[in-house]
């Protein structure tokens, strides 16, 4: 295949193999869980890593300026949105970011909003940084679709609300937010001081039908307000790499993060993470295009399966290569809903509760998978629900 090819990684250290027991109490179930993907991660990014082993030397190294116009490049390419090198710092994870921005633009006992259900790391970051954690959940309109909930933030919010963690786009319900949304809440948050810490790692996943807007595009004041994080690790399968970027426009809040960064000493990375990082922005184009063409065969697989059977609901993924799929008319308890998926369809997703207590009743199907494997797996929760008499 390539430039593309999928790789059975069931004998290498991944996650989503070595915590199978740990997670789903047997070695019997097909991983579709940790958001990564069994694809190869680009050549360009191998090959670039190998040549810089050429050099004997693995020493301390700095970020270059040139990697960062790489990723400058790429955000201008695909998510029009001109930023400069020197609104940029590394970090050796989003999750970090998260952390290390709850610290800088808040004090403990301030109130950090979440809008649940959401990736897991958003609450234990609020909570473990000994901030408030104030939920305002997402919420279905008629058609099932996620929406923000902008009454319900504007009564939560106190003069103790500092922060806004952001999802876009949603893991794990895959919404694209578009302009009208994301205006309406950034400035809602901007007419009360709230910062927007806005996670858009998985800006680079986005179907053809829908556009990622990067909150801080939006305009000059919600680009002051707000503190992006992106990076290659989802885009191109790189998450071993450890290397994401802190975007903030605003010269104060850059000052403010660095001072906090500045504590925690994470400095600037690792040299191979850098040579990789670079090459993906730089060469990476074609095969990112491919692996979205794959995504949207397998989405359209998710879907076409869904008809066929519609006690497991489903809302086409804007984005993520995630499917939150409804499974609340099984009737199941959330215990009951798991076992059923490991034991009796050989499955190992993520369960919804895990994201929130509104995330009750469904489960998270990762589809960055071999189209065959993705096949397998459909095939074994039919007759895993034919068995159990749900048609
Ligand atoms: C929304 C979101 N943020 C952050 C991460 C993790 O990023 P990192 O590994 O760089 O901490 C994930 C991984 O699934 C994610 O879905």
């Amino acid at each position: 295949m390539g430039e593309f090819d999928f790789i059975d990684r069931s004998q290498s250290n991944a996650e989503k193999y070595t915590l199978k027991q740990k997670l789903f109490g047997t070695q019997e179930v097909l991983p579709m869980w940790v958001a990564d993907m069994d694809i190869a991660t680009p050549a360009c990014v191998l090959d670039a890593v190998r040549h810089r082993l050429e050099h004997p030397i693995i020493g301390y190294e700095i970020m270059s300026e040139h990697a960062y116009e790489a990723q400058c490049d790429w955000v201008a390419r695909h998510h029009r949105w001109s930023i400069s090198a020197e609104w940029l710092s590394y970090s050796p994870s989003v999750v970090a970011s998260i952390g290390c921005a709850i610290r800088a633009f808040s004090n403990e006992g301030d109130e950090v909003i979440v809008q649940s259900p959401v990736y897991p790391p958003f609450y234990e970051m609020v909570r473990s940084n000994n901030r408030k954690l104030v939920l305002n959940p997402l919420v279905q309109d008629n058609q099932g679709e996620y929406r923000f909930d902008l009454e319900d933030l504007k009564a939560k919010i106190t003069p103790k609300t500092k922060l806004l963690l952001l999802c876009s786009p949603h893991n794990p319900v895959g919404r694209v937010w578009s302009r009208e949304e994301l205006t309406a809440l950034g400035e809602l948050c901007v007419q009360n001081g709230i910062i927007i810490i806005s996670d858009e790692v998985h800006c680079d996943i986005v179907f053809s039908e829908n556009t990622h807007i990067p909150l801080a595009s939006i305009s000059p004041i919600l680009g002051e307000n707000t503190v992006t994080l992106m990076g290659p690790g989802k885009t191109f399968n790189m998450a071993g790499f450890s290397i994401s970027t802190v975007v903030i426009a605003s010269s104060v809040l850059r000052e403010r993060y660095r001072i906090q960064q500045h504590k925690i000493h994470y400095g600037d990375g690792a040299v191979l993470s850098h040579v990789a990082f670079e090459a993906a922005y730089r060469q990476g184009e074609l095969w990112h295009e491919n692996l979205l063409n794959h995504l949207t065969l397998n989405r359209t697989m998710i879907e076409q399966w869904c008809v066929a059977h519609p006690i497991i609901g489903f809302r086409k993924p804007q984005g993520t290569y995630l499917v939150w799929l409804d499974c609340r008319a099984l009737k199941m308890g959330d215990r009951e809903l798991r076992d059923f998926f490991v034991q009796e369809a050989g499955l190992g997703l993520s369960a919804g509760l895990g994201f929130g207590k509104e995330g009750s009743g469904y489960m998270r199907l990762n589809f960055a998978v071999a189209t065959e494997i993705l096949e397998r797996a459909l095939n074994q929760l039919s007759n895993a629900l034919k068995r159990n008499g749900y048609g």
